[in-house]
């Protein structure tokens, strides 16, 4: 079980009421009213919310639950999420309202209306139907923070193609696996980044990706110039690679939006599990539209002035459902920004609140920490009083960030939306909306509908105070469908060890006023600075080391990151232990999986303690590392 900071220091008793103009503004005025009517007729909460949104032909059926755990919404309905997200917007007053701005490290500015954007996607979307791609295909989008990365995603979704964006800090080895997984025949990428003063190559590192022994699928690659760096561009038989605004310029502005069934693929998103290979979690149009626009809808409350800001990469969940798709459909004006939150100076993130007039800040518990370093005097340099809301997301949020986000940056008058949810669960799933008494480190209650059970391991519900099993008993539209390409591995790893409940790999407790205070991952997935990574993950890129004969990998408690990555490894014989092998086999890790998850720390050791079956006890490598109590040893092997 993970141990995260809010754990010793969680009060249950502080409660934070909203403010009367909170509650004066909400769209949801009665929580407590709603989630009444909503639990008493659920299919008919989400039949008025998908009514909220544009369809090509209504659905006939709202629930087809007869295949569990394959869950079907919206049944027989055809759609398109751009439909809702761009197509519609173009015959109002949002045709001509800001989409996104955009702030890049080196203080370019960039402002994009629907109109533009409803331009430039569908000129994207004729590229891609004039590189092959149709309907179904993969594409693969490896970038970094810039608007094209919205654009390629959302013009996949307009032509039927799925898009599978792999975050820009994953490395070569990560992404070729990815592309591979997928079997995707375009690549979308940046001639490079700017992120906390470094100039990030990420078409280079493409290029490693694709290469073509053993064969990769990729036969034409998209280059967006981004920083202008010199870039190769390689044009052989089975590998063409073109500019991005060379081919904009030739394509067509008018591309028709394809009509999708509701449970057509829009895409694939891959996340770390308990195992080394990581998975395509699948999402569709039709249920994760109506879910991520209600709950952004709901929880932030967005209005049409709002100026939204999730501090998130587009190339995670968070970014996909809460830059991407749910702000566009709800009309918003997003802010994005390219680059590191210290970057050049600690209150780059508060000058852009200040300057853009952000009203809403959505951000994770490590960058809050890691902000609140370098001291409240960076934000009280700026007018932060645009803001009226702010989120947290990623990992518990300890109450001393807590409170800081709160006083500092909120001005003690923004509530904190402390959202829980999953790259499976396709949106928030425990949550505050505003007018909710908040208490610092709980995501309060289950969303409307949601049914949240805490229990043992026998499946047993746990009373209230009582720690166990976080499981979720009904299904919801925006739930994962599958995982691309392996429906056994999707039943088996979420659906099996509950049966008949969705299980989220997480360990929580729910306080004698039913709110649910998250405690941590309890399946070998660390979370790094609000990043997942799976333990057998880094520990099959350390043994892929020619020193290195096993390895294991925990988490430790880390005051900005929440868990940092311990590696312990056994060397092969014959190959001697120093502290520059040591050093090494961290970059190794960086080189093979990303930068994002070089360890802390390896440590090179004699020995891995280990059950007489065999089984590392990582367990007991943690207490060790800690100095705490080794427990329970009596399955230890010597
Ligand atoms: C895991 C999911 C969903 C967007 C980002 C992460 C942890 C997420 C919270 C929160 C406590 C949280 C859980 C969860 N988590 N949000 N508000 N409070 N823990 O998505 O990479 O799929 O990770 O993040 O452990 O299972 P993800």
């Amino acid at each position: 079980m993970s141990d995260t900071p809010s754990k010793s220091a969680t009060d249950h008793s502080i409660v934070y009421q909203p403010s009367a103009l909170v509650r004066a503004r909400a769209r949801i005025t009665d929580w407590d009213a709603t989630n009444a009517a909503a639990d008493a007729a659920p299919l008919k909460f989400w039949e008025e919310r998908a009514a909220e949104l544009g369809w090509f032909r209504n659905w006939d059926q709202t629930l087809d639950d007869s295949n569990k755990p394959f869950f079907k919404w919206f049944v027989g309905g055809v759609c398109n999420i751009v439909h809702n997200a761009i197509d519609r917007h173009q015959v109002t007053y949002r045709k001509n309202k800001l989409a996104y701005i955009w702030q890049g490290e080196d203080g370019t500015e960039r402002f994009m209306s629907y109109g533009e954007l409803h331009r430039e996607v569908s000129l994207f979307a004729n590229v891609l139907k004039g590189l092959g791609v149709v309907k179904g295909d993969r594409v693969t989008i490896y970038m970094g923070r810039v608007i094209e990365l919205p654009i390629a995603m959302l013009a996949c979704a307009k032509i039927g193609a799925i898009h599978s964006v792999v975050y820009g800090g994953f490395s070569d080895a990560a992404l070729r696996g990815r592309i591979i997984d997928s079997n995707s025949k375009v690549l979308v990428t940046c001639d490079g980044a700017f992120v906390s003063g470094k100039h990030i190559d990420l078409k280079e590192i493409c290029d490693r990706a694709l290469i073509s022994d053993p064969p990769c699928p990729v036969t034409d690659v998209v280059v967006y110039k981004r920083t202008g760096r010199a870039v190769t561009m390689y044009d052989s038989e089975g590998r063409h690679d073109h500019w991005w605004h060379e081919l904009m310029a030739k394509a067509s502005p008018v591309c028709a939006t394809e009509q999708m069934g509701s449970e057509d693929p829009l895409f694939i998103l891959y996340t770390s599990g308990s195992t080394g290979k990581p998975k395509a979690l699948l999402h569709t149009h039709g249920g994760y539209s109506v879910y991520t626009y209600t709950t952004f809808r709901y929880v932030f409350d967005i209005q049409d002035d709002d100026r939204f800001w999730c501090a998130a990469d587009p190339g995670w969940i968070t970014g996909h459902s809460y830059i991407v798709y749910a702000p566009l459909m709800n009309g918003a004006t997003s802010v994005m920004y390219e680059g590191g939150p210290s970057y050049p100076a600690p209150d780059r993130w508060w000058s852009i609140v200040a300057k853009y007039g952000v009203t809403i800040l959505y951000t994770a518990p490590t960058a809050i920490r890691g902000l609140m370093r370098f001291g409240a005097a960076h934000p009280a340099k700026h007018d932060l009083s645009s803001l009226r809301l702010l989120g947290s997301v990623g990992e518990p949020i300890n109450p001393e960030a807590w409170k800081w986000f709160y006083e500092n940056i909120g001005g003690s008058r923004c509530p904190i939306m402390d959202t829980w949810w999953q790259t499976e669960t396709g949106g928030f799933m425990i949550t505050p909306t505003p007018v909710v008494p908040l208490k610092p480190g709980s995501g309060t209650r289950p969303f409307f509908t949601i049914k949240a059970e805490i229990v043992d391991e026998t499946g047993a519900p746990v009373p209230a105070e009582g720690e166990g099993f976080l499981t979720i008993l009904n299904s919801w539209p925006g739930m994962a469908r599958t995982i691309y390409g392996d429906p056994d591995r999707y039943k088996e790893t979420y659906w099996s060890r509950f049966p008949g409940r969705y299980f989220t790999g997480d360990s929580a407790r729910m306080d004698a006023d039913g709110y649910y205070w998250i405690i941590g991952r309890v399946d070998d997935v660390l979370k790094v600075s609000g990043y997942r990574f799976g333990t057998a993950e880094i520990e099959s890129a350390l043994v892929s080391h020619p020193a290195v004969a096993e390895a294991a990998v925990i988490g430790l408690p880390h005051e900005v990151r929440g868990n940092a990555i311990y590696g312990y490894v056994l060397l092969r014989s014959g190959v001697m232990a120093s502290p520059e092998l040591a050093e090494e086999l961290r970059n190794h890790v960086a080189r093979m999986v990303g930068p994002i998850a070089k360890p802390e720390r390896v440590e090179i050791v004699d020995k891995l303690p280990k059950t007489r079956s065999g089984k590392i006890m990582r367990r007991l490598l943690k207490s060790r590392a800690q100095g705490l109590p080794e427990g329970d040893i009596s399955t230890l092997e010597e």
